[in-house]
């Protein structure tokens, strides 16, 4: 926490508080209102926390006016291009970039952590086989609390490091089984030798039958997706990582909260309606009726991969997303996408029309995301599981700063109570 920077003044009624101001390394001032109850009685009200800091953190800074996003410092374009998502584990674990030594150790560390307890496989055997991935994720990730009792203790600082560790690495071994369990093909085992995304795309693609070569461009867009996600500041997911942990839960049941909360289509499901939407909408004739519904305050319809609540200007991880989606198209050999031709006319008309002006909607993340892991062969309903694999290590990263915390408290925000006040019961016969 840093130093208190000034005093804001509140005036209600007849009560004059004032409140200890503090001004952040980057970003807006914030009022620190944790008195304000025991002193004028008064709650603040904020649904969906648009003005609300829940915690301090010095992990990663949004500056969502300017589209920049920052981990531990490093702008996300430079990370996507010069580094490597393990390297960016390590970056956003422990603070800093690692030495050669340390990046070698920390590889190892999550290479030799890979396979999953080999009970486990019954565990997926037990779903259905058209069971969504993301289903199957937050019942798997949840159940590692049953199979490695020895990483639950939170207040042990060993147990807690062995834990991440485990998560980051058994995460591609999860996603890439569910995926394998829907299609009704053998689980590939993990393979040490290979990198982190060569490894996931081996074991999602191989098949026992045939070699497998993993394509080095592939493995290395793989490698930036997961990059490009890996953390988010203080977003829906990762804020119910922080709350399921504030009650003291283990590791495990905390991040398969996350999982949950990723799944719903305003977050990390948008990349799966996404690219279910730029199907739909099928040719570029057809984008002025999208974009009309888009408008129309009485259709429900949004323009998924478009608005983010916190950039109002160009999504930075966009940008590179757009160029890797050309790259990896062009690798693959995959001119005049239908897709990405509605994608890229869909942007334009929509960056030229007032209303998407007006309201600072821009394309997000997800864009063109599902773009690239559509050509990579990856059906959608992979989509958001490759989403919540890449965000581990960011809910890792909140989840130990959080328990580090001294000033800790459970998660229990208030409420406008708008309901009956006290009335007396009415027996059944009466009513
Ligand atoms: N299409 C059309 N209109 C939109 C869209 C959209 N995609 N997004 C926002 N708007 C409009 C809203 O209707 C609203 O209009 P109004 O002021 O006239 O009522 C205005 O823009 C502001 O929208 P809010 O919903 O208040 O913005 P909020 O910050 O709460 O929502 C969200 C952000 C949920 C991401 C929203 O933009 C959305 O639903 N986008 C589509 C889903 C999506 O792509 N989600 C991915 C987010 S990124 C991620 O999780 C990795």
């Amino acid at each position: 926490m840093t130093n208190q920077s000034g005093t804001a003044k509140l005036t209600f009624g007849d009560q004059e508080i004032d409140l200890p101001m503090y001004s952040p390394t980057a970003g807006p001032d914030v009022i620190d209102i944790r008195k304000l109850y025991a002193q004028g009685h008064v709650f603040t009200y904020d649904p969906g926390f648009t003005s609300t800091a829940s915690t301090d953190s010095a992990i990663t800074f949004i500056d969502g006016d300017k589209g920049e996003l920052l981990h531990r410092g490093f702008p996300i374009d430079q990370l996507a291009e010069k580094s490597h998502f393990l390297e960016v584990c390590y970056l956003l674990l422990y603070g800093e970039l690692p030495s050669g030594d340390q990046l070698e150790t920390f590889e190892s560390l999550v290479t030799n952590h890979t396979m999953l307890h080999e009970q486990m496989q019954f565990l997926f055997r037990g779903f259905r086989r058209d069971a969504h991935p993301m289903a199957v994720m937050v019942g798997v990730v949840g159940a590692m609390s049953a199979f490695y009792h020895d990483s639950t203790d939170i207040n042990d600082p060993h147990q807690r490091e062995v834990a991440s560790i485990r998560l980051i690495a058994k995460m591609p071994t999860i996603a890439a089984w569910a995926y394998k369990y829907t299609i009704g093909q053998p689980f590939v085992y993990p393979r040490n030798d290979l990198d982190y995304a060569s490894n996931f795309l081996r074991m999602c693609f191989s098949v026992p039958a045939e070699d497998y070569e993993v394509n080095p461009i592939l493995a290395r867009a793989m490698d930036r997706i997961f990059t490009l996600h890996a953390d988010h500041e203080q977003n829906a997911s990762t804020s119910t990582v922080r709350l399921a942990s504030s009650s003291g839960a283990n590791p495990f049941a905390c991040i398969a909260a996350g999982i949950a909360c990723l799944w719903g289509p305003a977050h990390g499901g948008a990349n799966q309606a996404c690219l279910e939407m730029l199907r739909e909408i099928g040719t570029v004739d057809q984008i002025p009726e999208y974009i009309r519904r888009a408008k129309d305050k009485d259709d429900p319809f949004r323009l998924m991969g478009f608005g983010h609540r916190v950039y109002k200007n160009f999504d930075p991880r966009a940008k590179v997303m757009k160029q890797s989606a050309d790259e990896v198209l062009d690798l693959l050999g995959i001119e005049n996408n239908e897709t990405l031709k509605v994608a890229k006319e869909l942007e334009k008309i929509a960056l030229e029309d007032p209303y998407f002006i007006e309201k600072k909607l821009y394309p997000n993340v997800d864009f063109y995301s599902g773009i690239i892991l559509d050509a990579m062969g990856f059906p959608t309903s992979m989509f958001t599981p490759i989403f919540a694999l890449a965000r581990t290590v960011g809910w890792i990263s909140q989840w130990k700063e959080q328990l580090a915390d001294p000033q800790l408290k459970i998660g229990r925000p208030r409420q406008l109570y708008c309901g009956p006040t006290a009335r007396d019961y009415i027996d059944v016969e009466d009513r």
